[in-house]
């Protein structure tokens, strides 16, 4: 039913790492993002030992989890940070991030953002337009810098997943056009204020197929080779991230090696370290949601509903992509019964489960939330004057808070 080392029963009861999830929620109240530190590291640790043959950097996607509890437990491991506004740029460095281990993407980023990044020193800049390169030179020549650019090329890949997690087809808005190569490639000659160090992509999220990721790399390896051509000295080859979990226990977990030993032939020996920016991976499976039930109710039709203190504010991806989220009770039962389990939101989009088969707790018992790490607390929201959940940071026996529940005298705090 549960097959995690970092999330497990022991004697009926669900524990995360050694603490069991019922004194979480006693001494922190719920709802509750809970995340195991060593299912991030462990995760971490599989990718780098899958790319080992490969020169390359990680920098994990901070969007997935921006806590910064949870970027400095990958930073410590020696894992970059790919950040994708001011904001979050703002997170990575407050976690203590060297700027030079932080990259910085963005379709539409504001001068004010190239500026912060420019003048923090970043890595890299990833640009995406003809007009931002022009942005970024008009800043780093006001700054009297020279930017280090990417380019992100939209390889006019289609990867099978969910269309509103799909990047690298040509009709999204993201990277730039192959059509447009020509003119990127002038400016950066006409330009003083860019250099071009790197090609990036980023082709899409949960991508379960490998062979996506080959086609696009293809792509970039043609641009690397055109750009060489040209004279360009490109010292970054980044493929971006999308690498997938298994939202469902009962299925395998990923084997990253299958995505390493197809992409370490095609770029090892071309002369660049290449670029990583898993954020899914590293973080989905790492922290789940324990929320209470409130209520139980049977409508006319015999349909059963948990109804209980966590919701859409907390995890959109059900309503947003129909994702599934396994639901298990804290405290195990012998008896199941099939039920919806939904949030207290004005919307009937709010759910975590429907018609799913549940342990038969009862009101006031706890549920939990599987895979709730990535995407989750970084797209939570007030909607509903709902108040934003604590987080804590298991490590063994250890317990942090990771953040505070918000209060409602901060819902009102910027209003004048
Ligand atoms: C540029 C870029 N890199 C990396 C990621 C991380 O994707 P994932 O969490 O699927 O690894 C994203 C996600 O949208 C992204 O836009």
């Amino acid at each position: 039913m549960l097959d995690s080392h970092f999330f497990s029963y022991t004697d009926g009861t669900l524990c995360c790492e050694s603490v069991m999830l019922n004194e979480l929620a006693a001494q922190f109240g719920t709802p509750l993002f809970v995340t195991s530190r060593q299912s991030l590291l462990a995760q971490y640790l599989a990718f780098e030992a899958a790319f080992t043959a490969l020169p390359h950097f990680t920098c994990y996607s901070v969007k997935a989890n921006y806590n910064l509890a949870v970027i400095r437990a990958l930073a410590d491991e020696g894992c970059g940070c790919d950040v994708n506004s001011g904001g979050e740029l703002y997170r990575a460095l407050t976690a203590g991030v060297a700027p030079e281990k932080i990259i910085m993407a963005g379709i539409g980023k504001s001068e004010a953002e190239i500026e912060y990044a420019l003048t923090s020193g970043v890595l890299l800049l990833k640009a995406e337009s003809v007009s931002e390169l022009k942005a970024i030179d008009r800043v780093a020549s006001r700054l009297g810098v020279v930017a280090s650019v990417a380019i992100r090329i939209n390889p006019n890949v289609t990867a099978e997943t969910h269309p509103y997690i799909t990047t690298g087809d040509s009709k999204e808005k993201f990277g730039i056009d192959e059509a447009e190569l020509g003119e990127v490639f002038s400016l950066f000659r006409e330009l003083p204020n860019l250099s071009l160090q790197g090609l990036d992509m980023h082709i899409g999220s949960q991508i379960f197929d490998p062979e996506y990721y080959v086609a696009a790399t293809q792509k970039l390896l043609d641009v690397l080779e055109s750009a060489r051509h040209l004279g360009f000295d490109i010292k970054w080859f980044d493929v971006g991230g999308g690498f997938p979990v298994t939202y469902d226990p009962q299925k395998p977990a990923t084997d990253i090696t299958r995505f390493a030993e197809k992409l370490i032939p095609m770029i090892e020996g071309k002369g660049v370290t290449a670029i990583f920016e898993p954020g899914r991976f590293l973080a989905a499976n790492a922290s789940l949601i324990l929320t209470r039930i409130l209520y139980r109710k049977r409508n006319h039709t015999g349909k059963e509903f948990f109804i209980v203190d966590a919701g859409m504010t907390e995890l959109i991806r059900p309503a947003l992509y129909h994702s599934h989220h396994e639901v298990l009770a804290v405290t195990r039962h012998d008896r199941s019964i099939v039920a919806d389990v939904v949030g207290p939101v004005c919307e009937s989009s709010d759910f975590f489960a429907r018609q799913r088969s549940i342990d038969d707790a009862a009101e006031g018992e706890l549920l939990a939330v599987l895979s709730s790490g990535a995407y989750g607390a970084v797209m939570s929201s007030n909607y509903n004057g709902r108040l934003r959940p604590a987080e804590v940071m298991v490590d063994g026996r250890k317990v942090t808070l990771i953040r505070r529940r918000e209060s409602y005298a901060q819902l009102v705090q910027n209003e004048v």
